[in-house]
């Protein structure tokens, strides 16, 4: 008896997958705490003659929630009570549930989501990380006293989640297209205990011959995998002209 299940098990993962999975959709990036609710779906096919579906979405590899129709589905481990577990995402008994709709997304639960799938006969998963971030505090940019032939440019960023990265490039006033880098010297990040997050610095020098005045000085601010940039600027005046000017520009695509 025990031999025959096993070959029926066989033959269906081997011959005729059962459960297919079709796409999940799970958001890249979400910045944290803003009280709006993200969906994350996951679309399978059931062979109509399998039996005992079972739907779960594993984050980091702990089951948060599971679903055994006809039964109602329950949030479990860190997402409990962060779901909406009314949502239905269709209104099919056997995909009706299928969704997670998470209430308002922090960064405890941010990681590798899983939505696993399985029947009597098969199972299947597919997974895809969501990354929490938490813009920073502030981002502050300054030019350092030149000497004779370098002038050092610093910019600083505080308390911003996850890891930021930080460059400081020119625009050339006869040649906006290019990102020109500036010569990175110094950098650090220090991780802050009480919450996480990270500041970071970089200085980064150039030639006081290979500017021009009117040149405008970035500091760009990156969120890797999220599309967060956020840019400060300054315009390069040599010490003889007084005048300086701040421009400050931001810009998110999510
Ligand atoms: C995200 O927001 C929550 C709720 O306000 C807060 O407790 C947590 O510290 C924030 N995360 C970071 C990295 O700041
Ligand atoms: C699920 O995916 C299939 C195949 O891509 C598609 O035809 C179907 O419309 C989707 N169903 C829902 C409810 O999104
Ligand atoms: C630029 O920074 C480096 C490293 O901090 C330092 O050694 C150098 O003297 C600085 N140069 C200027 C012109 O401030």
């Amino acid at each position: 008896m025990l031999l025959i299940s096993m070959l029926i098990i066989t033959y269906f993962s081997i011959g005729a997958s059962s459960v297919q999975i079709n796409y999940i959709k799970v958001p890249p990036s979400v910045r944290n705490n803003t009280n709006r609710p993200v969906i994350l779906d996951c679309n399978y096919s059931v062979r109509p003659d399998d039996t005992d579906l079972v739907v779960k979405w594993l984050l980091n590899d702990e089951v948060v929630y599971q679903w055994i129709p006809p039964k109602l589905p329950q949030s479990l481990g860190v997402l409990k009570d962060r779901i909406d577990l009314s949502y239905a995402a269709t209104n099919n008994p056997n995909t009706v549930h299928r969704a997670i709709k998470i209430n308002n997304p922090i960064t405890s639960i941010e990681g590798e989501y899983k939505c696993f799938v399985s029947t009597f006969a098969d199972e299947d998963f597919s997974a895809k990380v969501m990354i929490i971030f938490e813009p920073e505090k502030s981002l502050d940019m300054y030019e350092n006293k030149p000497s004779r032939s370098k002038i050092n440019f610093t910019c600083m960023a505080s308390k911003v989640y996850p890891k930021p990265k930080l460059s400081l490039y020119r625009d050339k006033k006869n040649d906006v297209i290019n990102k020109n880098p500036l010569e990175a010297i110094e950098w650090d990040t220090v991780r802050h205990q009480e919450d996480g997050r990270f500041s970071s610095f970089i200085v980064a020098t150039a030639n006081l011959d290979d500017l021009d005045p009117g040149d405008l000085i970035n500091c760009e601010l990156r969120i890797p995998m999220t599309g967060y940039v956020k840019r400060k600027s300054l315009i390069y005046y040599p010490l003889e002209m007084t005048t300086r000017n701040c421009v400050l520009s931001f810009k998110m695509n999510l």
